[in-house]
């Protein structure tokens, strides 16, 4: 059957207390919004149509997909009024249109496609059976509750309906022959004069088409975020949900409740986990990476067998197989590091490559440079790279040895095999094999006195 789904989105979302839309608030550091598109991708339905409201050039930019169908709901007069906005929009060929909410982000394709399946032959609602339905539209059936007859609002409800606990989440599958029908027959008769899209319930129901209800695996996938308390409970849900994928397909997550990833991670085998640490964007491991307790790592490609140590923060970087980075290393866009590299603590690299078996132990920064193999850069190694205004590039052969507390003034070459002493300032290029220093004389100055503290009273 031909499907289109039809996303509503322009709710205000007033208790968030935000200038910006709803619906662009994040989860897994992507818009709500986004997600609900990308499960509705998971259907491959010919038509993604998302009802907007007011701020509905922000929301359009923040989901730039050129195959998605934007309609302007200009005043927010009900769910039935805003599936009525989408229907000039709809192809013709469309047999059945799924209604899922903009603010319900965790709602999961396989939920759908049950719904889908178990409605194939009239109206489709997925429901929740809760504890407390107090605020949900409540689904009121036969005696023997085989047949759904209606949809009742908590606001339109008679004391003896709100005792009813399965509860409408929003989501509605509609056989689209019969829909243009029932909304043009929706009345703003109800306590909150809204164009209901659950009355059709009803109509659907008197006109003999059968209703199916279909129910989400979890709660949670059918929850909404009115306010900042439920996003925060969702994203915390959504962050659970990938850890429990990651662990089944064989990640070791040290503590799955205190791992966060926005983005995607993809993984070979036995990869570990440590505590607090947070995946953004695009991250890679190889087999058996492990990452240490409060580690960052934002695009980030890390291959076979690396460790990285605890409090390390790693951005736009590739790391060969083998390395060893932190604790406390900074590596920041632009750097790659060949196989067998050591980074140890308090090190910031920054848009240079460094070559296979090459060590920056302690305490030295790294910028816009070319480093060879098998170099070991002293502590308190600095590329002075800038000049104020300009980058300058530092290249350095293989086999060079750099004194502890040498500064390379950029641009500089030193050739391969090349020793440095320590404490230079090496400004110009040192040539290769040789030993380069640039320590003054050492002077003595006797009975030196230093400056004296004032003594009390004195
Ligand atoms: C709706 C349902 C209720 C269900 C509940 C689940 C109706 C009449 N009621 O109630 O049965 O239990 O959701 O949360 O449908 N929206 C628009 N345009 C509008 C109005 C709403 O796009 O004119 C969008 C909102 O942005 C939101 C969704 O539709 O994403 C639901 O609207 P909301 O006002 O929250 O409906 P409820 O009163 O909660
Ligand atoms: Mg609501």
């Amino acid at each position: 059957m031909k499907l289109a789904v039809v996303i509503l989105a322009a709710g205000q979302g007033s208790r968030m207390h935000s200038a910006i839309p709803k619906v662009l608030h994040k989860i897994a550091g992507l818009p709500l919004l986004h997600h609900v598109i990308n499960a509705a991708r998971g259907l491959q339905p010919e038509q993604i149509i998302v009802v907007h409201g007011h701020a509905g050039d922000t929301v359009q930019a923040a989901c730039p997909d050129p195959d998605l169908i934007w309609v302007e709901q200009e005043q927010q007069l009900g769910t039935g009024h805003a599936v009525q906005c989408a229907l000039p929009a709809l192809e013709t060929r469309i047999e059945r249109v799924l209604v899922l909410y903009g603010d319900v982000p965790l709602i999961q394709p396989a939920t759908l496609r049950g719904l889908l399946e178990k409605s194939r032959n009239g109206l489709g609602l997925l429901t929740l059976t809760l504890d407390n339905p107090h605020g949900y539209g409540r689904i009121k059936k036969n005696k023997s509750g085989s047949r759904v007859l209606a949809i009742v609002e908590q606001k339109d409800a008679t004391p003896d309906e709100l005792k009813i606990c399965e509860v409408n989440t929003g989501i509605m599958a509609l056989p689209v022959e019969h829909m243009e029908n029932w909304l043009s027959h929706l009345s703003k008769e109800n306590s909150q004069h809204e164009y209901y899209l659950t009355d059709v319930v009803a109509m659907a129901a008197e006109g003999g088409v059968l209703v199916q209800v279909a129910q989400p695996q979890e709660q949670i996938e059918a929850s909404g975020v009115n306010d900042r308390k439920q996003l925060a409970q969702l994203e915390r849900a959504k962050q659970r949900m990938q850890a429990e994928e990651l662990m089944l397909a064989g990640v070791t997550l040290q503590d799955p409740a205190r791992f966060d990833l926005s983005g995607q991670l993809s993984h070979g085998q036995d990869c570990t986990i440590a505590l607090n640490v947070i995946c953004e964007g695009k991250v890679t491991l190889g087999d058996r990476v492990q990452i240490g307790a409060n580690t960052v790592l934002r695009n980030v490609c890390i291959a076979d067998d690396t460790k990285i140590l605890e409090n390390c923060v790693i951005e736009e970087a590739e790391i060969a197989a083998k390395s060893q980075i932190g604790p406390f290393a900074r590596i920041r866009p632009g750097t790659r590091l060949a196989q067998a590299t050591r980074v140890g603590n308090f090190v910031e690299i920054k848009n240079a490559q460094i070559g296979q078996g090459s060590k920056l132990n302690h305490l030295a920064y790294v910028g816009d440079s070319e480093i060879g193999q098998d170099v070991n850069l002293g502590a308190g190694t600095i590329t002075c790279n800038y000049d104020g205004a300009n980058k300058h590039k530092t290249v350095i052969g293989d086999n060079v040895f750099v004194g502890s507390n040498s500064a390379l003034v950029a641009p500089v070459k030193i050739g391969p095999g090349a020793t440095i002493g320590a404490g230079s300032v090496i400004s110009h290029s040192a040539p290769a094999d040789a030993l380069t220093l640039t320590r003054g004389q050492k002077q003595i100055v006797p009975h030196w006195q230093r400056p004296q503290k004032p003594r009390d009273g004195g």
